[in-house]
């Protein structure tokens, strides 16, 4: 039977309403790190620009950060937990198969909203903005969760010298809403599964179990680097391009941390000006895959290095491979 099926209606458009993150207490710094692999301070700092890494404390897990960030966002947006239609969690670190942390974290925040994981690693938050853009101008959300969650040293062999110094822990979380004027771009992203072994885990989990072992991360390095550094400069500039904007349009450039020799691949390319900020936060946070771009956004917006209004790019890039980006008013 043909019939007539009301559709949603929503809003015109979405911004970004708040940013928080958590940094876990474990100072990891490089000289630790050298205790763990065959490596330098110097070759870590050249090569990557980490001098320092967060890791869990014993009292720290996957949900206690994700909780934290979460809390502080929604509190920063001015709402209550309960009026969050939904929540959207981005990791690859959360070890349950089910449920899903975001149902567990939409409880803890006092909603009955939809909530679901995904699984899109480094590109995860930006995947998950995309998502909550549209879920806000469909009107199939009023308000959304998007929290990114790492705690890649359960994940990491720290004797595996290719992957060990670079990666690390933390939660960032932002909360989307509606707006009177649009303060999110088009989303532009996409995925090149035939590198699906350019990062990943090493066995699968009943695999690993029946051997008394654990599996782990796997990179080769050098071939995300190449991928990083040439087609994600591109889709960088898709970004840009999707939005109507110019590099001269832009104030802030919040690329992946996933390393400092990337990001000045894609500054390279981007010809972005001087002014520009651009976050650097794998310095300090090193490389916290689904965290990064959220936390960066916060720490460059609570050391008044960015500043609300001003626009941003982002762009998060990782195992798939997978990739989105997006242009944002920071709030
Ligand atoms: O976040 C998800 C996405 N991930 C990424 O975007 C990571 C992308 N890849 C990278 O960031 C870089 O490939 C790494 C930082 C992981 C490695 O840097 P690289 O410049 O690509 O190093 P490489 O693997 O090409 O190795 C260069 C040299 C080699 O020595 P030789 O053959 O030139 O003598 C390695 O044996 O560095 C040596 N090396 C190290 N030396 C000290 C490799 N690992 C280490 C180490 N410490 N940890």
């Amino acid at each position: 039977m043909s019939v007539s099926i009301k559709a949603s209606t929503g809003n015109p458009f979405a911004r970004v309403l708040s940013v928080a993150s958590y940094v876990p207490s474990r100072v990891i710094d490089n000289a630790e790190m050298c205790t763990y692999i065959d490596s330098s301070d110097e070759w870590i700092q050249q090569r990557t620009g980490i001098a320092e890494r967060r890791w869990v404390g014993e009292e720290e897990t996957v949900e206690s950060m994700a909780l934290a960030a979460a809390q502080r966002a929604v509190e920063r947006a001015g709402i209550e937990g309960s009026e969050l239609g939904a929540v959207i969690v981005s990791t690859v670190t959360y070890f349950h198969q089910t449920p899903s942390l975001a149902a567990k974290l939409a409880h803890q925040l006092g909603t009955n909203g939809a909530a679901f994981d995904i699984s899109a690693a480094c590109a995860g938050f930006c995947y998950g903005l995309g998502q909550a853009e549209s879920l806000v101008r469909s009107g199939a959300a009023r308000y959304v969760l998007v929290v990114g969650v790492e705690e890649l040293s359960r994940f990491t062999d720290i004797h595996d010298r290719t992957t060990a110094f670079l990666f690390a822990d933390g939660a960032g979380a932002a909360v989307v809403g509606p707006s009177e004027i649009n303060g999110i771009g088009p989303v532009v992203w996409g995925s090149d599964g035939g590198q699906s072994q350019a990062i990943s885990q090493t066995t699968e989990w009943s695999e690993a179990v029946a051997n008394g072992q654990t599996p782990y991360l796997a990179m080769d390095g050098r071939s995300v680097f190449k991928w990083a550094s040439g087609f994600i400069t591109d889709a960088t500039k898709q970004v840009l391009d999707a939005a109507g904007l110019t590099p001269d349009d832009l104030d802030v450039f919040i690329p992946h941390q996933a390393n400092n020799r990337i990001t000045d691949a894609i500054l390279r390319h981007l010809k972005l000006p001087e002014r520009v900020v651009v976050a650097r936060t794998i310095k300090q946070f090193g490389n916290n895959s689904a965290a990064s771009v959220p936390m960066a956004m916060d720490q460059l917006l609570t050391t008044g290095k960015a500043k609300s209004g001003q626009t941003a790019l982002l762009i998060g890039f990782g195992a798939g491979l997978v990739y989105a980006g997006q242009i944002v008013t920071l709030p």
